[in-house]
C-alpha cells in the first residue's frame, strides 16, 4: 500500500511540473510516505529525517515532507518534535500535495483530515512497467485490537468496479503483466457499495477481461475468506496460486483479545479448503507475537496452527503497542527476553517450512515472471514463480519484465536457483 501511496504522490507531482532526482541534495523538495503499524517502521522514519538536518540548514528552501500514515496518526506533533520538518499530510491528502508544497515553502503546515478522496483519475508514477498495484479498498473497518490502520486510513471504502476496471486497462496497455489488488482486507471489497462483498466477482471479472495478466491481491482477512472466493480462485487461470492469510495468533484466547474474528480450528479450516481445491496452493502468513499476556500455553497454540498449517513462508513481529489502540491499554508484562526467545523458536520452524516448500520445487520447470537483474549479481536475474518464490538464474537483462519457463535447480532459505528451460 505504501509503495502504491509513493506511485501516486510521484504521479501527481509529475502532472503538477515536478521531476523526480537521484540524489537528496538536488532536490527542491523531500517527501517520506511513511507506515505506522510498528514502532520499528516510526523510528526509522525519525532516524531518516534526523540524516536531512545537515542538508536543510545548508539549504534552507529545502521543503521536507512526511505523508501517509505517520503524517495522519502524528500530525501536528511531528513538526514539533521535528523542527526542520515542513510538511505534514496524512492518507487523504493526497490530491492536493503539489499545492501544500507551495504553501509549506512559506510556512510549515500540518494537513491530516479524513475527509475521503478519489483515487478515479489520478496519475501514477509507477517503478516497475510489467507490476501494477491497483488498491481497490481503502481504510479498515475492522479494528483489530492491536492495530492503528482503521486510525490513520479511516473507514472501509470500496472503489467502484468500474474504476478499478478502467484503471487495469490502461496498465496493462502500458505493459502490465501482473496486477496486484490491495486493500487491508480485500475479501470485503464490495460490501459498502452493493450490501454484500463481490471481491469473488471482481475476480472473475479480471479474469474474463484480462485472461492473458497474472492477478494477485493482498490482504485476505481470515474470517471474510469464504468458499465463493475459493472457488473463484479455483476457477480463474489468471489467479497466481498464492494466498497471503494472516493467521495473527494459534490460541483462541489471544484471537478474541485481537478481536479477529475467527478461531484457529475456523483458520485451519479455511487452509483445508484453499489446499483442497486450489491443490499446489502456497501459502503465507503473518504472526503477531507476544500480544500482551500471551502465555507458553498461548504460544504452543501458534506453533501448532503453524505446523498444521505448513504455511510455505511467513512474516513474524513482536507486538509493539501502538497509541489510541485497545491493546495498547493492556499490560505489556511479558519481559523482552521471552518474547526473543518464542520468536527464535517460531522463526526456526517456519525456516524449515518454507525450506521444505522450496525442495517440493527442485526439478520443477515453472513459469516465472522476471524483475530484472539481482542486487548481488548482475549477471544473474531474478524472478518470480507464480507461487510468489523467488529464482535467481543466469540470462540476458533484456528478460526483464517478460515471461520464461525456468528449471528449479536447487533451492535455498529466501530464494532458489535455476536455469532457462530448453
Ligand atoms: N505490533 C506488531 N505488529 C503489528 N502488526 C499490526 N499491528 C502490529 C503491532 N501493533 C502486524 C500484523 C499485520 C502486519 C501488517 O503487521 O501481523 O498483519
Ligand atoms: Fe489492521 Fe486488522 Fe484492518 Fe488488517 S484487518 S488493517 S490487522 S485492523
Amino acid at each position: 500500500m505504501n509503495r502504491h501511496d509513493s506511485e501516486r504522490v510521484a504521479g501527481i507531482l509529475a502532472r503538477a511540473g515536478w521531476r523526480e532526482t537521484r540524489e537528496a541534495r538536488e532536490a527542491d523538495a523531500v517527501i517520506f510516505m511513511t507506515c505506522c503499524v510498528r514502532e520499528g517502521a516510526e523510528n526509522r522514519v525519525y532516524g531518516h529525517l534526523g540524516d536531512l538536518k545537515t542538508m536543510k540548514q545548508e539549504n534552507p528552501g529545502l521543503v521536507i515532507a512526511v505523508g501517509g500514515c505517520m503524517a495522519q496518526k502524528e500530525g501536528e506533533r511531528l513538526l514539533e518534535r521535528v523542527p526542520h520538518l515542513d510538511l505534514v499530510f496524512g492518507t487523504h491528502q493526497f490530491t492536493g500535495i503539489a499545492e501544500l508544497l507551495e504553501e509549506a515553502g512559506r510556512e510549515p503546515l500540518s494537513m491530516t483530515g479524513l475527509n475521503g478522496f478519489e483515487l478515479g483519475g489520478l496519475p501514477l508514477s509507477r517503478r516497475e512497467s510489467f507490476r501494477a498495484w491497483v488498491p481497490i479498498t481503502s481504510g479498515c473497518n475492522n479494528y483489530c485490537s492491536y492495530c492503528i490502520v482503521p486510525m490513520v486510513r479511516g473507514v472501509e471504502k470500496s472503489r467502484p468496479r468500474k474504476e478499478i476496471l478502467a484503471e487495469v486497462v490502461g496498465l496493462v496497455r502500458e505493459g502490465a503483466t501482473e496486477i496486484n489488488l490491495l486493500g487491508q482486507n480485500v475479501n470485503s471489497y464490495g460490501r459498502d457499495i452493493c450490501g454484500r462483498p463481490v471481491f469473488d466477482e471482481l475476480l472473475r471479472e479480471m479474469d474474463a477481461r484480462f485472461p492473458n495478466v497474472w492477478l494477485r491481491f493482498v490482504t485476505s482477512h481470515p474470517r471474510d475468506f469464504s468458499d465463493h472466493i475459493i472457488e473463484a480462485i479455483a476457477d480463474c487461470d489468471s489467479v497466481c496460486e498464492h494466498i497471503h492469510l494472516p493467521i495473527q495468533a494459534g490460541s483462541d484466547r489471544v484471537l478474541e483479545l485481537m478481536n479477529r474474528g475467527y478461531t484457529k480450528d475456523y483458520f485451519l479450516g479455511r487452509i483445508a479448503r484453499l489446499r483442497e481445491r486450489v491443490p499446489g496452493c502456497t501459502i503465507s502468513t503473518d504472526i503477531l507475537l507476544a500480544f500482551p499476556g500471551e502465555t507458553e500455553e498461548d504460544f504452543l497454540e501458534t506453533l501448532d496452527a503453524v505446523e498444521r498449517s505448513a504455511f510455505d513462508s511467513a512474516f513474524t513481529f513482536i507486538y509493539s503497542p501502538r497509541e489510541g489502540t485497545p491493546a495498547a491499554r493492556l499490560p505489556d508484562s511479558l519481559p523482552r527476553q521471552v518474547k526473543q526467545e518464542r520468536f527464535e523458536r517460531l522463526q526456526e520452524r517456519l525456516r524449515s517450512l518454507t525450506l521444505e516448500s522450496n525442495r517440493r520445487d527442485e526439478g520443477r520447470t515453472l513459469e516465472v515472471l522476471v524483475e530484472g537483474p539481482s542486487a548481488k549479481n548482475p549477471a544473474v536475474l531474478t524472478a518470480r514463480t507464480r507461487h510468489h518464490k523467488i529464482v535467481n538464474f543466469p540470462g540476458d537483462p533484456e528478460l526483464a519484465g517478460r515471461r520464461v519457463m525456468v528449471v528449479v535447480e536447487k533451492a535455498g532459505l529466501w530464494s532458489m536457483q535455476g536455469s532457462l528451460a530448453g
